[in-house]
């Protein structure tokens, strides 16, 4: 099979009538990690959210394409069932559903009626990674992210993507709260993922994880669009100087998004 592509065209999105993402492009093929690394309040988040259909965030304008289909004329679970799987920044909890239930459901909700994955096949396989993350086994009984620390969410963010085996994965702040220990875990999940397979967005504003993941491009964000593109030395440059030089090589004052309109 072709090599898959995931295209962000021109992308223009709005909460609360205030435009957050302006004219975002990107594109990313099976295979490659990209990084989106930027300050505070660029836009980051909204950017992934609106790509998985959050109903808040309006999109005015612009296209995202999975392999030629308009992902943005999907439902929230035709995204999923299309091989996109979101990482969040703050995964919600939900009482009542074990972490177990909630995988296998979202296992068998991407596969046809009939062909659901047998209960030894699942178990078999959440044993599996879970063992590979570091996750004691009472995880899995346990409701989804109730009481889990930051970094056990994070952890199981990880898991459910290695347990769905997306065709492209958009992580945000997927480091944030980890110690050292756990985000080379979380990082050996994530190349394990690595094939032509899968195509994976990381969203960061801290350059650590990129020492552990390597990615192919990175670009950064500011004013809720991409001012700079690079390969992996740009994170490094960003781990060294921070942001400012960037700023002032393209003459930015304000790099969040939306304030400047309001002091103006
Ligand atoms: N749910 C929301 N309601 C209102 N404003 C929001 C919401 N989410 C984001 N914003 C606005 O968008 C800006 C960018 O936020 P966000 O995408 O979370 O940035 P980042 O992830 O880069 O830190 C924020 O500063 C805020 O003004
Ligand atoms: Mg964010």
């Amino acid at each position: 099979m072709a090599v898959s592509t995931l295209k962000i065209e021109n992308l223009h999105v709005e909460i609360d009538g205030s435009e957050i993402i302006k004219d975002f492009n990107l594109e990313i093929k099976g295979g490659e990690i990209h990084a989106i690394m930027g300050p505070n309040g660029t836009g980051k988040s909204t950017l992934a959210s609106a790509i998985m259909g959050h109903p808040r965030y309006d999109i005015t304008k612009g296209n995202v394409w999975l392999d030629g289909e308009n992902v943005l004329e999907m439902d929230v679970d035709e995204r999923a069932k299309a091989g996109l799987f979101l990482a969040m920044q703050y995964p919600s909890e939900i009482s009542g559903v074990t972490n177990s239930d909630f995988m296998r459901s979202a296992i068998n909700a991407k596969r046809e009626e009939g062909n659901e994955i047998s209960l030894m096949k699942f178990i078999r396989k959440m044993d599996a990674k879970m063992d590979a993350l570091e996750m004691d086994q009472s995880f899995s009984q346990r409701y989804l992210n109730e009481g889990f620390s930051g970094g056990e969410k994070k952890r199981n963010e990880i898991l459910q993507l290695l347990m769905l085996e997306p065709k492209f994965a958009i992580l945000d702040e997927i480091d944030s709260g980890l110690d050292i220990d756990a985000l080379k875990v979380v990082s050996n999940g994530v190349n394990d993922m690595r094939s032509p397979d899968f195509g994976c967005l990381i969203i960061t504003h801290y350059q650590r994880l990129l020492n552990y993941i390597t990615p192919d491009k990175v670009h950064v964000m500011m004013q809720g669009r991409i001012v700079k593109s690079g390969g992996a030395e740009l994170a490094q440059r960003l781990e060294e100087e921070g942001y400012d030089w960037i700023k002032e090589e393209l003459g930015i004052e304000n790099e969040k998004v939306g304030e400047k309109e309001q002091e103006a």
